[in-house]
């Protein structure tokens, strides 16, 4: 899981191919490398850490050229080191690839090259497929036109697995060739220069004409121009297309990290989600992304969301509203899982899958499967140019904006005040009344301001934190539309501050989970006054008893709650298909604040990226 971006045109590569690997840095920052061909050869060189290491050396040791490429990874095969970064070359040292994606078969192929005298320097697959296409190229006569371009596809022809990539050959030093097998590679084309990219953003400062090939093709560029070839049957000309700029990389303002600014974000990022989507007038939602029209929404008699990571637990606290408002059978799965699975689905269920990228490779892999079998799909998803918003039959942006941090804020509340549209718009279509859409409407537009008033806390969380920011473990408790929130809650703790923190559903507290109840371990208890909010008060007691710290999320007015809880962070009042939102952002606080004061990265936490680009 990887970026990859390529240059061939009439500038320096090295300062375009740094700006673009900055903007994909959320896909992996493990290790990042460049290879640059010119006057001396290929010229390769590569930093284990953040990009900010590879900066760090090149602006000691430019590369001077007009065609590299280059590369942020993300470990997949082989440790994150220097040597098992990429670029990768070949065993002449002529050859250097950038490769997005698994090779499944490389054992095979490994095998195959060993087997002929070849020897590894590394344990990952790309450096296989790197020796395999130059294999190929040796066996070429060196007087083949189109010889880098034959090698590649001759290599890809053997190969099992997944790859976005780039070629380089010293001995043809005026081409690259890009090659899409499931991973993602967009060729921006500009008037005297190309770029291979794995998304848009990296090439969009300078070109806004892309294309994005699809699978099987193989594309080669040189000093004219570039062309296109097929590994399939399907030798279809690329779709152009033009994209929109926005100039300038987030930034991040007079906030010390991106997470704050973007939990602090909030209070516009759903009013931007929202933004003209109520109808006051009929007290409903007006969605006209879905494409579908009133019969059709008439007709779906059930709903399967499916998404992974912070998206997957706001599906699941979708799963709840929609059900609530609209009495539409919902269920929520791992995008990992359904893909997978032959779940048996009707005609007329609804498939929704939720990414803030739309790159996620899990859910797009959830998608096609559901697309595959004739579901009709719709997206919820932040990234308008994505895979995702591409391939669904229609769906709902946020419009939250860039979210940079590595944890999940805004796209998660803005993805949950959707799943509130939707149930209103399906519920009035069924069983809500004007006066209820009414009531869900006044809900929707006092947001803002509550979420303001949690985000007022923050110096109140921030004492929370610090007066458990020895524990171990931590354990987040809530009920209904609460439970997808107890697992995020859990989720954000455990990312940026790497605390132990599991999420449950709190009744289930009594079977088992019990047993790691102590004075260290404090239990998050997330109890605003709903229906379910006695029980919630049996429950806290039970630790209690067993002397168990308790914080409890709870609605603002509540004075009984002091008796019962150790802390307390107040949450404004509010119905219980919005009060999610507000409580998640008492949790996103409480996890920032946590990582802080443990000194953690929080922007970039170890071993995660943005997005999940591998299966
Ligand atoms: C990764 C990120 C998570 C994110 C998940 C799904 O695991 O680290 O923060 O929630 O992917 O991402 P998506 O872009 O599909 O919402």
């Amino acid at each position: 899981m990887c970026g990859i971006v390529a240059y061939l045109g009439d500038k320096e590569a090295q300062p375009l191919l740094l700006e673009g690997l900055r903007r994909l840095e959320y896909r992996g920052y493990d290790s990042s490398g460049m290879a640059v061909l010119n006057g001396k050869g290929l010229e390769v060189v590569k930093k284990v850490g953040r990009i900010q290491q590879l900066e760090r050396a090149l602006s000691g040791q430019p590369l001077h050229g007009t065609l590299g490429i280059c590369h942020t990874r993300w470990a997949t095969h082989g440790k994150a080191t220097e040597i098992n970064a990429h670029p990768h070359t070949d065993a002449s040292g002529k050859l250097a690839i950038v490769h997005n994606g698994v090779i499944e078969n490389y054992g095979t192929l490994k095998k195959k090259l060993s087997d002929k005298g070849f020897q590894f320097r590394t344990e990952t697959d790309t450096e296989v497929l790197a020796f395999l296409i130059g294999f190929y190229f040796d066996t070429l006569n060196s007087e083949t036109e189109n010889r880098l371009e034959m090698a590649v596809m001759e290599a890809l022809r053997e190969v099992t697995g997944t790859y976005g990539l780039v070629a380089i050959h010293e001995d043809q030093p005026g081409v690259m060739v890009g090659a899409r097998r499931g991973s993602p590679l967009v060729l921006g084309i500009g008037p005297h220069e190309h770029f291979l990219a794995s998304d848009v953003s990296a090439v969009a400062a300078h070109t806004q004409t892309v294309a994005h090939l699809r699978d099987f093709d193989v594309v080669t560029i040189d000093r004219n121009g570039y062309r296109l070839k097929s590994l399939s049957q399907n030798q279809a000309g690329l779709e152009i297309s033009q994209i929109e700029y926005q100039s300038g990389v987030a930034e991040m303002g007079d906030f010390p990290h991106f997470m704050l600014k973007e939990i602090f974000e909030q209070p516009v990022s759903i009013q931007n989600a929202v933004r003209g989507r109520l109808n006051l007038e009929e007290s409903t939602a007006q969605l006209g992304g879905l494409n579908l029209n009133p019969q059709e929404l008439r007709e779906i008699d059930r709903i399967v969301i499916t998404a992974c990571g912070t998206a997957l637990h706001a599906g699941m606290v979708g799963e709840y509203i929609i059900e609530s408002l609209a009495h539409v059978p919902v269920e929520i799965e791992y995008a990992s899982e359904f893909r997978l699975r032959n779940s048996p689905m009707d005609r007329r269920t609804l498939v929704i899958a939720v990414s803030q990228s739309g790159e996620t490779e899990d859910t797009l892999g959830a998608l096609r499967e559901a697309r595959r079998k004739g579901h009709r799909v719709l997206g919820i998803c932040n990234n308008v140019a994505s895979t995702l918003a591409r391939e669904t039959d229609g769906g709902v942006y946020m419009y939250a904006g860039p979210e940079v941090s590595v944890a999940a804020t805004k796209s998660f509340t803005s993805q949950t005040i959707i799943f509130v549209l939707l149930g209103l718009l399906l519920g009035r279509m069924r069983f809500l009344s004007a006066s209820q859409g009414r009531g869900i409407i006044e809900a929707i537009e006092a947001l803002p301001d509550q979420i303001t008033q949690v985000l007022k806390q923050s110096s109140h969380i921030r004492d929370i934190a610090k007066k458990y920011s020895h524990s171990h473990s931590m354990l987040f408790f809530g009920r209904q539309m609460q439970y997808g929130i107890a697992l995020e809650g859990a989720l954000k703790m455990k990312e940026i501050s790497y605390i132990h923190a599991e999420g449950h559903p709190t009744a289930e507290l009594k079977h088992g989970i019990i047993a790691l109840v102590d004075e260290k371990t404090p239990s998050v208890f997330l109890c605003p006054k709903d229906g379910a909010y006695d029980k919630n008060i049996n429950n806290l007691q039970q630790i209690k008893a067993r002397k168990g710290p308790v914080i409890a999320v709870a609605t603002e007015g509540n004075e009984e709650i002091v008796q019962h809880a150790d802390d307390v962070i107040f949450i404004p009042e509010a119905p219980e298909y919005t009060a999610p939102i507000l409580s998640v952002v008492a949790l996103q606080l409480f996890a920032y604040h946590m990582a802080v004061i443990l000194g953690k990265d929080v922007d970039k936490p170890r071993n995660l990226a943005k997005s999940v680009t591998v299966p």
